[in-house]
């Protein structure tokens, strides 16, 4: 397993911040503050999956690598609840997405036992190690951000690839199905898909000024079109549902320390390894 370190960066996404960071495309930045509004609500909904089955979990590796996990999380959290107050203050609804979003979980709390939260942490967390391997190995993939936002995903996705392992780790050893395992991604598959559109509509909507169609299109074509860096990920989705999957048969080390290297350069600040 890697080392898991919560390092805590600033990013001083301040007032001269362009609003559409992303290639200064309206789309593309929308479809990731998107995401972004579910971060700060999902990350601390995955770290009280994981904090359900602490105690049952005997190995003292993987109890330092929940630590590890924990903190890092929270700091995900944090950071782009940063960025969706920015994005607030430019007008767009981020707040409100993230009240539906806390709302969506509170909900899955009540009525979802803790195996299948931790079986749908599982689910997302291949979801964030899948684009944290495109963010790593491909820098093209966020060409054009503002460096200091592509900064923060970058420092995401370093994190993400590194603690990929641990809610699968903790399933394995205290769950362990494979049936909720897999029929558990299905479902968070097909929600991760719906809520992802619906909270790009409702950021969309609120625009005064919309793009044209053709841009609109072309924006979200980046993510969703056939040839698009994302869609080639399917192979990769669908290995989760081998039985002997395991989110650490593809490593990144290198891609990490590369990577690393980068955003410290960029925030002229050290980060530790
Ligand atoms: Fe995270
Ligand atoms: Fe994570």
């Amino acid at each position: 397993m890697s080392t898991i370190t919560p390092r805590q960066p600033q990013f001083n996404l301040g007032e001269d911040l362009p609003t559409w960071w992303f290639d200064r495309d309206i789309t593309k930045t929308l479809v990731m503050t998107a995401q972004s509004c579910t971060f700060p609500e999902g990350e601390r909904f995955f770290i009280r999956s994981v904090r359900n089955f602490q105690d049952k979990v005997k190995s003292p590796t993987l109890q330092k690598a929940i630590r590890g996990f924990i903190g890092q999380e929270a700091h995900h959290g944090n950071a782009h609840e940063d960025l969706n107050a920015l994005m607030a203050s430019r007008g767009l609804p981020t707040r409100k997405i993230e009240n539906f979003v806390k709302n969506g979980l509170a909900f899955r709390e009540r009525i979802m036992s803790p195996e299948r939260r931790l079986a749908m942490t599982c689910a997302l967390e291949h979801f964030t190690a899948m684009l944290a391997e495109l963010v790593l190995t491909d820098p093209e993939f966020l060409k054009g951000m503002d460096t200091r936002v592509r900064a923060l995903w970058v420092w995401h996705a370093i994190e993400e690839s590194e603690h990929k392992a641990v809610a699968f780790d903790v399933y394995q050893e205290t769950v362990g199905d494979y049936w909720i395992r897999s029929s558990q991604m299905v479902t968070t598959s097909i929600q991760f898909m719906l809520f992802s559109l619906m909270h790009f509509i409702a950021l969309y909507r609120s625009l005064e000024e919309k793009p044209g169609l053709w841009d609109t299109l072309k924006g979200l074509g980046y993510f969703i079109g056939p040839t698009s860096k994302t869609t080639k990920l399917l192979p990769r989705y669908l290995s989760y549902f081998r039985p002997g999957f395991h989110p650490g048969e593809v490593d990144g080390a290198q891609e990490r320390a590369r990577a690393l290297k980068w955003v410290s350069e960029q925030l002229d600040v050290p980060l530790s390894a």
